[in-house]
């Protein structure tokens, strides 16, 4: 049943974030026009601003705030007057963490149109990864002691539990079954024992449900190498919070760069809303000059759609973008070597879509 309007909220948050959120938004109310539903949406300013004028990224009762919603829209976090790691565990790891989005999905497709800077698998770049979002590398267990002093210490802790390991696992089997049927889990556990060799246990019990799909595993450090060597070799990766944000990156640069990389932050069991998000960051160096690229917006509004289920709507916005990048004449930002604005783009998005 649809659960029509849907009510969305958006968090533009920083820096380019509410450029290519307001940009967007027309093309997802156009979108939901064609497919006969509307989108009712509600912008929370929350961000640094809002840090520098009351001391926090969001109010206490953030979450409280956003849990009746249907999704969440986050353009992008970060600014230079704040350290990145206030405003990373002041808004995106709680609302990560608060609502379960186990799930960081995050495509690397490349499209016919856009040139990948490895040169020689330009034609078949498509994989998925499926990165931990809740724990791991990201866990808040440490501390700092000794200040100042030559004792002065920092411990971070992963932290990898059976429930956490398991989830993403079996996300990323049931990917790989409805996609090519082969799965790379991306460790290092000749490097970290404990965390890293029970994932590789985990990785061994799930199998035994999806007996059909193919299991590789790679070391963090080869997986590097290769998603540059042999891109067009993988499929579905599975891999622990940090390092599914690094190769993640290099997934986004592989397939034409961070103004297109989507990022879905999911909750599978739909308990609480997921977030959906371009990977890429507030991109301080660029703002205010109407140039950011909004596709990796757009892109993250298709993976919106389809968890609603709305996958018609979303096949409507995949095949906008596709025809779009494809097409040479289409106004292109400076990122893909074109000399269009934000807006250029998305309106062209738009008259496509009528
Ligand atoms: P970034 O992704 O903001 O920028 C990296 C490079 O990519 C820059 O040269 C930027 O101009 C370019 N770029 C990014 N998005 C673009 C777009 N849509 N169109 C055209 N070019 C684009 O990463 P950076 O510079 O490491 O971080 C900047 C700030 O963003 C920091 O405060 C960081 O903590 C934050 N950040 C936030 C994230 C989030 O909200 N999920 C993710 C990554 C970084
Ligand atoms: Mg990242």
């Amino acid at each position: 049943d649809r659960r029509v309007p849907y009510e969305v909220a958006l968090l533009p948050g920083d820096g380019i974030g509410p450029a290519v959120v307001d940009a967007a938004l027309p093309v997802f109310e156009a979108v939901a026009d064609r497919h006969g539903f509307t989108l009712e949406t509600t912008v929370f300013d929350w961000g640094s601003e809002r840090y520098h004028s009351k001391g926090t990224m969001m109010p206490d009762d953030g979450l409280d705030q956003l849990e009746g919603y249907d999704a969440i829209l986050l353009g992008a976090v970060g600014d230079p007057s704040v350290p990145d790691h206030v405003t990373l565990n002041g808004l995106l790891i709680p609302i990560r963490k608060g609502f379960e989005q186990y799930v960081c999905k995050r495509p690397a497709t490349l499209f016919a149109g856009i040139e990948s800077p490895i040169q020689n698998h330009t034609d078949d770049i498509d994989f998925v990864v499926y990165r931990e979002n809740t724990e791991g590398e990201y866990s808040d267990i440490g501390g700092r002691e000794h200040r100042g002093t030559d004792a002065e210490l920092a411990v971070q802790s992963a932290v990898f539990t059976r429930t956490g390991t398991e989830r993403i696992v079996r996300q990323a089997f049931e990917a790989a079954t409805a996609r090519e049927g082969k799965l790379t889990s991306v460790t290092k556990s000749n490097a970290q024992a404990h965390g890293m060799v029970f994932w590789d246990d985990i990785v061994n019990e799930v199998h035994e449900e999806f007996p059909e799909v193919e299991v590789e595993r790679l070391l963090v450090d080869a997986a590097s190498m290769d998603l540059i060597r042999r891109p067009e070799a993988f499929d579905v990766l599975v891999a622990s919070n940090l390092f599914g944000d690094i190769l993640t990156d290099i997934g986004a640069v592989v397939s034409g760069g961070m103004g297109l990389a989507p990022s879905g932050n999911i909750n599978p069991t739909m308990e609480y809303p997921s977030m959906f998000e371009p990977v890429h960051g507030s991109a301080p160096d660029i703002v205010g000059q109407e140039i950011a690229n909004p596709i990796a917006t757009v892109r993250s509004g298709a993976m919106l759609f389809e968890h609603l289920g709305e996958s018609s709507a979303a096949e409507t916005l995949r095949t906008v973008v596709e025809n779009h990048l494809a097409d040479a004449a289409a106004p292109r930002t400076p990122d893909l070597g074109g000399a269009a604005s934000t807006t250029d783009v998305t309106e062209a998005l738009e008259e496509r879509i009528e």
